[in-house]
């Protein structure tokens, strides 16, 4: 695992948004895990005016998004179904027959979860999956005790995740309950990992996540299993983390990241 302080969200949306432009690039054929919510909205920002601006060629990737509610349709406005086509498909130019989500009115639930599963598998699994952080250490939508080899399932929501959704549904008692999510298991065995987490009020959770012990209570902790996990915070998120000035070091120092360096950050 690997550490990144920004100064700020926008900076630390716009370097996660460059390494998957730059994964894109070098791979046109990627297949992308995708994650939404409020932190998201940036990057995708960013890569729609590189696509606008740069030509950056979203036509032949495919993507997998993390979950989606149970109970909404792909034509609900609250629906992660349009939230991607809102902030990413419809302004790139992707196929949206390349783009996949759960169904969240599946009847059968249970086979949605696997074919969903099956899927990825089908596209050689997922190169470059993007991660957010809820309050309660969940990615996707694995809440605590979430089994680190558990795959796409529906999970019911704890009260601290439909508290932080309440704002996109106006009000805690209209979010869904339900979720069909990517398990822990699915997202340990993307080739690379990308998490993303901006704002003081992540703080505790991402020290927690990233310097504490391994554990089901806080699903994210499961990536400091994985090969290959880049984490992105800013400065107010970072405030908790003990091994802040190593992990800043590395980052100025590591050639890997010359080309990753914004000379702008924080003007
Ligand atoms: C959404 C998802 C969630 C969010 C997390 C953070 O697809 O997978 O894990 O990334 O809840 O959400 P925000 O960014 O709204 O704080």
């Amino acid at each position: 695992m690997e550490v990144i302080i920004q100064p700020d969200g926008e900076t630390a949306a716009w370097l996660a948004a460059r390494i998957i432009a730059r994964e894109l690039r070098r791979d046109p054929y990627i297949t992308l895990g995708l994650a939404t919510g409020a932190t998201m909205e940036r990057v995708y920002r960013w890569l729609v005016q590189w696509h606008r601006e740069d030509g950056l060629d979203f036509s032949l990737c495919h993507t997998f998004n993390l979950d989606e509610y149970v109970g909404l349709s792909a034509n609900d406005p609250r629906s992660y179904h349009q939230y991607m086509n809102r902030h990413l498909f419809s302004q790139v130019n992707i196929d949206l027959r390349d783009t996949h989500l759960p169904d969240g009115m599946a009847v059968d639930l249970e086979m949605e979860c696997r074919n969903y599963e099956a899927l990825i598998k089908k596209f050689g699994g997922i190169d470059l999956q993007l991660l957010g952080l809820g309050q309660d250490g969940h990615i996707g939508f694995n809440e605590p005790l979430s089994a680190f080899q558990s795959r796409t399932r529906v999970k019911a929501l704890t009260p601290q995740t439909l508290e932080q959704n309440a704002r996109f549904f106006g009000g805690k008692e209209n979010v869904p309950r339900r979720a069909i999510t990517m398990g822990v298991g699915t997202i340990l065995e993307a080739r690379r990992c990308l998490l993303l987490v901006t704002g003081a009020e992540k703080a505790e959770i991402v020290a927690r996540a990233v310097e504490g012990p391994v554990t089901a209570m806080i699903s994210a902790t499961a990536l400091q299993w994985h090969p290959r996990c880049t984490v992105i915070v800013d400065e107010p998120a970072a405030a908790r983390l003990q091994g802040r000035e190593y992990y800043q070091w590395i980052f100025q120092n590591e050639p890997e990241w010359d080309e990753f360096r914004r000379k702008d950050a924080g003007r």
